[in-house]
């Protein structure tokens, strides 16, 4: 089902919901709660940098700083204030083919992955956002990952229909989106037993994937339907909390 079926009462309360009024509202209601019912948890929480609200920049730092990662890759940079420049990171490297971003490698990820043979310690994939794309992101980002290294993915997590869908455009405007990303994911968390793989309950969902050990999901991952049905097997959904228990030691080997 496409999220348009639910007829023009659901595209309207979407285009509401979502114009950048919508968006300031909720984000106030939400920083006032400490909970979007989108975004997820924006708690703050003492994770190995510091004291940070929850997000994907303070997860990416929290990895950085205990396991001392020193190259990173941002795939999709579009602006670099809005996470790049926030990265503590001593080498930092993005790739983005839109001829607006401000990215080093101005080119798709594809691309880059089949010129350039760089290796790094921690991938923050945030380019294309298909199913195949973010699934080949995955696999060609694990070739290049150093031992003891991780990587983190956006947009894991689509709360609604709306927000899956497959199109960033809806009537002209860019409301928030995730698109079918969390469709790569679905696809090894399906077979690859040889990662660990799960996903962080807060900024759209920030999944993280690295070599280790899974009991792979055997349901099906076929759509948004599938999703919402199993949100939390199929995802591998944690807390924050649960992160900062998982993750509070270094990497064997970083
Ligand atoms: C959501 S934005 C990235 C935002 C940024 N990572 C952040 O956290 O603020 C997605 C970006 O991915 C870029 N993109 C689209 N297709 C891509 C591809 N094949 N390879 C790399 N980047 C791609 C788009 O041009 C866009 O700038």
């Amino acid at each position: 089902m496409d999220w348009e079926e639910q007829g023009e009462p659901g595209r309207r309360f979407w285009l509401v919901a979502e114009s950048p009024a919508g968006q300031k509202l909720r984000r106030m209601f939400g920083q006032l709660l400490s909970w979007d019912p989108l975004y997820g948890d924006m708690r703050h929480y003492r994770f190995a940098h510091g004291r940070a609200r929850a997000s994907r920049i303070a997860l990416v730092n929290h990895f950085i700083q205990l396991n001392g990662y020193k190259s990173y890759l941002e795939i999709g940079v579009r602006r670099k204030s809005a996470m790049f420049e926030e990265v503590r990171c001593e080498g930092r490297i993005s790739v983005d083919p839109d001829p607006s971003a401000e990215a080093d490698y101005p080119i798709p990820s594809d691309d880059y992955f089949a010129r350039h043979d760089h290796r790094f310690d921690i991938v923050f994939i945030d380019g294309n956002h298909t199913g195949d794309q973010v699934e080949r992101d995955l696999v060609n980002a694990l070739d290049r990952l150093n031992p003891g290294g991780v990587i983190l993915l956006h947009d894991m997590n689509p709360p609604t229909l709306f927000h899956a869908r497959a199109g960033y455009e809806v009537a002209g405007r860019l409301p928030s989106w995730n698109g079918t990303s969390w469709k790569g994911y679905a696809a090894l968390r399906r077979t690859r037993p040889d990662l660990t793989m799960h996903v962080v309950g807060t900024d759209w969902g920030v999944g993280i994937v690295h070599p280790g050990r899974q009991e792979v999901y055997s349901g099906p991952c076929e759509s948004y339907q599938d999703l919402a049905r199993d949100r939390k097997a199929l995802l591998n959904l944690i807390t924050v909390p649960e992160f900062l228990r998982l993750y509070a030691a270094p990497f064997a080997g970083a």
